[in-house]
């Protein structure tokens, strides 16, 4: 029996959410003691990654990461805790949300530092796609994510297809041999 034989057809957004906290170490930071950029995209790829595997329960591979803005630095020593939900799933993809907080731990204060939507697609054991489970948004702000997750998918079919075309047309450049003097 495969391991998606009896898994629910509908998911809430509760049943997903994960948290991601870690400490930032000196190897983590650039010469102004500052989390690296690579490493917290590392971090939100994970706890996104963590929600994604909990809706889908088979393998997931990240589609997609839209743009993220680094709000403000954390620091050396800081805590930086990530919290993930799905906001829609569509046939085998999922938009997931990321939030990250980081933590002065002597002050205690804590400051929003990041966010970011990236896509997960589900695939089976032989790597095909895997159909999700649908997801039933319950609260007024899960209803928006989902509604707000369709334009998002709108745009990214469209700046996909885009970037497609763009690199079509490069290759058929590069085909073409050197420009004539
Ligand atoms: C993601 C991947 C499985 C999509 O495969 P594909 O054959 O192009 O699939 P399709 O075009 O049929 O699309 C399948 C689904 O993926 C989604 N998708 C594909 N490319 C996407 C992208 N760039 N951004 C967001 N979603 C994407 C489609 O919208 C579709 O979703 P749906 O089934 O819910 O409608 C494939 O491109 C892949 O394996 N990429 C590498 C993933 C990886 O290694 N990630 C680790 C980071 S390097």
């Amino acid at each position: 029996m495969s391991s998606q034989e009896n898994q629910p057809t509908v998911r809430t957004v509760q049943s997903t959410q994960s948290e991601m906290t870690e400490i930032v170490l000196p190897n983590d930071t650039n010469t102004l003691g500052n989390l690296l950029g690579g490493r917290l995209m590392h971090f939100i790829d994970l706890t996104g990654a963590m929600a994604a595997y909990r809706h889908a329960r088979t393998h997931v591979v990240t589609a997609s990461m839209d743009h993220i803005d680094f709000i403000q630095p954390v620091r050396l020593g800081d805590l930086v805790m990530l919290r993930s939900s799905v906001n829609r799933a569509f046939s085998s993809s999922m938009e997931v949300g990321v939030k990250v907080w980081a933590e002065n731990t002597r002050t205690g204060a804590i400051a929003h530092v990041a966010s970011a939507y990236l896509v997960f697609v589900a695939l089976d054991e032989r790597g095909g796609l895997q159909k999700v489970p649908q997801l039933q948004p319950e609260t007024p702000d899960e209803m928006r994510r989902y509604g707000d997750a369709l334009r998002r998918r709108e745009h990214r079919e469209l700046e996909n297809a885009r970037r497609k075309k763009e690199r079509s047309e490069i290759a058929g450049m590069k085909n073409a041999g050197p420009l004539e003097p």
